[in-house]
C-alpha cells in the first residue's frame, strides 16, 4: 500500500511527479484558516509531511498517529519540538548546504544596502528628490576594509566570511560556541568573545540558529557595547534579538543602521517602528528566496522524505537519535 504524504508547500511539477510515483499525495495549497483545517483533516492518514514555515506542535502532531517523517524545506528547525519528535521516532530532516551561498548573498546585500544607503537613496531618486549633487548628509560608509564580525560560524557564517575576506578585503572576527580553525586559516578570521566582537566589529552579522541558548542573545546590554558606527545585520532568526532593544539602539543612535531579513514576528507588522527608520533595510525573510535555491531545497526535502518513507536514513536527518538503523 502506498504511503500518504501531506504537502503544505507547493512543489514544481517534476517534484510533484516524483512524489506521486511513490505515494498518495495531499496538497495543502496555503496555510490560511481553510488550509489549516484541511491539514488537520489530512493528518490522521499522514505517513510523511513536507513543507515549511509552520509551527508543528504536539497538538497538531498528535492528530497524526502514523507519522514517520517530516521533511522541512528549510535549514532552520526552530519550528519543531525535536525532543517530542524523537520520543515518537518521527524522523525530521532539513535542507542545509543548498541554501548556504544564496543566504550569504542576502547577508552581503544587506551589508551593502545599509552601509551605502541604497534603498534610502534609490527611494529619493524615485520620489523625484534628486535635484542636485549629493551632499555629505547623503553619504554612506565604506564596506571594503572594515571589520566584519560574524556571530555563529556555521556554513552560512563561513560563506559570509569568504565574501568579506576575499571580495572586500575585510578583516574577519567571529564568535561561535567553539573556534573554527579551518575558517581561521582560509579567511584569516580571528575568534573573539561575544563582548569583544560587539565592541570591535563595524558590521555585526547574526548567522546562528534559534535555540533555547540563543533566544534573545542580543539585547540592550549587547547593543550598549556596539559603537555609533556599527551596522547590525540579522539573517538568522528574529527571536535571537530583543527587537524592542534594537529599536531603541537605532532610535538613540547607539548604532548606525540595521539590515534585517528576520523579525520577532513575521510577517513584520506594517506599523513597526523599524519601518519608520531610514537607516533600516527590512526584507521579507528572503535569505534563500531565489528560483534556483528554492527548487534545490524542495528537491532535497523530497529526497529526504522519500528516503525516510522507504526505510533509508535521510541524508539530512536532524534528530539522529530517532533513527532505528
Ligand atoms: C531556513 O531555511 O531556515 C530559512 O530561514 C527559511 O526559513
Amino acid at each position: 500500500m502506498k504511503k500518504h504524504i501531506v504537502l503544505y508547500k507547493k512543489l514544481s511539477p517534476s517534484l510533484m511527479a516524483r512524489l506521486h510515483e511513490q505515494a498518495e499525495v495531499t496538497l495543502i495549497e496555503s496555510l490560511d484558516t481553510e488550509g489549516l483545517a484541511q491539514l488537520r483533516d489530512a493528518l490522521p492518514r499522514a505517513h510523511g509531511l513536507l513543507g515549511a514555515s509552520l509551527k508543528l506542535d504536539a497538538e497538531l502532531l498528535d492528530l497524526a498517529p502514523d507519522l514517520e517523517a517530516i521533511a522541512s524545506v528549510s535549514v532552520g528547525v526552530d519550528n519543531y519540538d525535536i525532543d517530542y519528535l524523537t520520543e515518537r521516532r518521527i524522523l525530521l530532516s532539513n535542507t542545509p548546504d543548498v541554501l548556504t551561498e544564496t543566504t550569504a548573498d542576502t547577508g552581503f546585500a544587506l551589508i551593502l544596502a545599509t552601509a551605502r544607503r541604497v534603498v534610502e537613496l534609490a527611494n529619493m531618486v524615485r520620489a523625484g528628490e534628486w535635484q542636485r549633487n549629493l551632499v555629505p548628509a547623503h553619504f554612506g560608509t565604506d564596506v571594503h576594509g572594515k571589520t566584519l564580525g560574524i556571530i555563529g560560524m556555521g556554513r552560512i557564517g563561513e560563506a559570509l566570511a569568504q565574501r568579506g575576506h576575499c571580495g572586500f578585503g575585510m578583516p574577519v572576527i567571529y564568535h561561535s560556541h567553539s573556534p573554527k580553525l579551518a575558517v581561521e586559516q582560509r579567511f584569516d578570521a580571528q575568534y573573539r568573545s561575544l563582548n569583544e566582537l560587539l565592541q570591535q566589529a563595524d558590521f555585526i552579522c547574526l548567522t546562528l540558529p534559534l535555540t533555547a541558548e540563543t533566544e534573545r542573545l542580543i539585547g540592550a546590554e549587547e547593543f550598549a557595547l556596539m559603537r555609533p558606527q556599527s551596522i547590525f545585520i540579522n539573517i538568522s532568526r528574529g527571536k535571537v534579538v530583543d527587537e524592542a532593544a534594537l529599536i531603541e539602539a537605532l532610535r538613540t543612535g547607539q548604532i548606525r543602521a540595521a539590515g534585517l531579513d528576520v523579525f520577532e514576528r513575521e510577517p513584520l507588522n506594517h506599523d513597526s517602528p523599524l519601518l519608520q527608520m531610514d537607516n533600516v533595510v527590512a526584507t521579507p525573510h528572503m535569505g534563500s528566496a531565489t528560483h534556483e535555491t528554492r527548487e534545490a531545497m524542495a528537491a532535497c526535502a523530497v529526497d529526504n522524505l522519500l528516503a525516510a518513507l522507504t526505510g533509508e536514513r535521510p541524508a539530512n536527518l536532524v534528530n539522529t537519535r530517532a533513527w532505528r538503523g
